[in-house]
């Protein structure tokens, strides 16, 4: 048997299916996994490529398989599982052999693995991978971290692998250390935003507008004719149209609104937080999966306040056009993406990563999960470089501009009806706010003097300047 031209660690869904796509590539992919009853599965259920699969239950056998110097794909669940690999991998590797980690790490977890591993003589790549299982089988969006040297070694391959946009591979390189898990953790922020504001529209739909779920899949899936065109418009679409095979009921009815997070939107509102950049919606999506997961606490307040109650005696009386509605969504969504954007700017000078914000924009076009229309739309307007926030780019002013007021039409009827709009409302209030030539920061110097003589600056003058304030009244004790 020949040698593998690359091996893969971890033959869970997304780590099969990345060995199925290489192997479709036509190279030769060597596989290991910690169970090794899995590897057999594997090669069992590879049919025609099983050929090029070079099975070894033996961690040092597998390394050998692999022609040097040599690349180690790893998928195994993000954290320990990562690092007790790669120290085991390490006691095998040669020098320049480089360990590829693609998993949802956390970038600061892929900077300490980089120096490690450089330390020690070897390569390591962070690459966030994205489009769930499908995408890893037939083409994910890759974005890619660590020695640039290391990534010519390994672009062959992963741009094969990678979804392809009008024939432009959705893999490239990022930048350095953990530049490519960062990218992939502020994709998944953005994906909370995304799925956030679909949700939201769904609830005024269904509690608003009394709309059924097939009704609400029908508009989805015309608005994915539209400027809304996306996979998760789509996703969204089918969702809402399938039928529970036991009850009848559409399905959507009976999924307990509870989500699940593993972490990378809460890391993506982190991130934004620590470089001190606005974020708002990414935020709010992320305050609002916390909100879902209380269940208990939301039906026992609900009976407090006599509130909406979904399905119940309130639903059905708003009144609000469909294609308000998808103008809102497109607004917010423009104003989400700019703060993403403006988290990847940020971070980019903080780390000197020198993020390709175009190409990032490019490789989110296919393959990943928040993919869609709009990205070629945002990957021209970040093409002519110098875009100080996506809200600013002339083709956005134009969409913004048209759309804006269907959002605030949205948000305020939400807020009258008790319909939520935590991730649109915080998308509105950030447009607002960043176009307000003057805003309302004075006073907040102005109290940061009284109670700490922080100082504020003056439109008349120059330098810092200090008041003098009054006392205030004493606290009784
Ligand atoms: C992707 C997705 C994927 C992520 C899931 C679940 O880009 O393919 O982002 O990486 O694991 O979407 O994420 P949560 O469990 O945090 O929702």
């Amino acid at each position: 048997m020949e040698q593998g031209d690359i091996g893969i660690i971890g033959l869970g869904v997304m780590g099969s299916n990345l060995a199925l796509n290489i192997a479709d590539k036509g190279y030769n992919i060597a596989v290991h996994n910690r169970t090794a009853s899995r590897i057999d599965e594997f090669v069992e259920g590879a049919g025609k490529l099983k050929n090029q699969i070079i099975p070894n239950a033996q961690l040092a056998d597998f390394v050998l398989s692999i022609k040097a110097p040599r690349m180690i794909l790893i998928m195994v669940k993000a954290g320990k599982p990562v690092d007790q690999t790669i120290a085991a991998l390490m006691e095998h590797l040669d020098e320049d052999d480089i360990i590829i980690e693609a998993g949802n790490s956390n970038f600061t977890d892929s900077e300490r693995r980089f120096e490690t591993l450089k330390r020690a003589g070897f390569g390591f790549l962070g690459i966030g991978v994205s489009g769930g299982s499908e995408g890893a089988r037939f083409g994910p969006s890759i974005m890619v971290g660590g020695a640039k040297k290391h990534w010519l070694q390994a672009k062959e391959i992963l741009q094969a692998i990678g979804a392809k946009f009008k024939g432009e591979s959705c893999a490239d390189y990022m930048g350095t250390g953990g530049a490519g898990h960062f990218v992939k953790t502020i994709h998944n922020g953005i994906e909370y935003a995304d799925m956030q504001m679909i949700g939201e529209i769904y609830g005024i739909m269904r509690d608003g507008l009394g709309m059924s779920p097939l009704a609400c899949s029908e508009i989805f899936k015309s608005w994915n004719e539209g400027p809304l065109n996306s996979y998760l418009i789509e996703v969204t679409g089918h969702v809402l149209a399938k039928i529970d095979k036991k009850t009848g009921k559409p399905l959507i009815d009976l999924i307990v609104d509870q989500a699940g997070q593993k972490g990378t939107g809460r890391w993506s509102a982190i991130a934004a937080t620590k470089l001190g950049v606005a974020a708002t919606s990414i935020e709010g999506a992320v305050a609002a999966r916390a909100l879902s997961a209380l269940k208990q606490e939301r039906v026992a307040a609900e009976k407090i306040y006599n509130g909406r109650q979904t399905g119940g005696k309130n639903q059905g009386n708003v009144e609000i056009a469909i294609e308000i509605l998808e103008q809102a969504l497109i607004a917010g969504k423009i104003a989400a993406y700019a703060q993403g954007f403006a988290v990847l700017k940020a971070a980019s000078e903080e780390h000197e990563w020198d993020l390709p914000l175009a190409s990032i924009a490019k490789i989110w076009r296919a393959g990943c999960i928040i993919r869609s229309k709009f990205l070629d739309e945002m990957s021209l307007a970040l093409e002519k470089g110098n875009v100080q926030n996506l809200l600013v780019a002339p083709e956005f002013v134009t969409m913004m501009s048209n759309n804006q007021n269907a959002l605030r039409q949205v948000v305020s009827l939400g807020a009258i009806n008790a319909l939520p709009t935590m991730c649109l409302g915080a998308a509105l209030s950030y447009f607002d706010t960043y176009k307000m030539a003057n805003g309302t920061a004075n006073l907040i110097q102005g109290q940061r003097d009284f109670f700490g003589a922080h100082g504020f600056y003056m439109s008349d003058r120059e330098g810092m300047q200090n008041e003098d304030w009054p006392p205030t009244l004493a606290v009784e004790t």
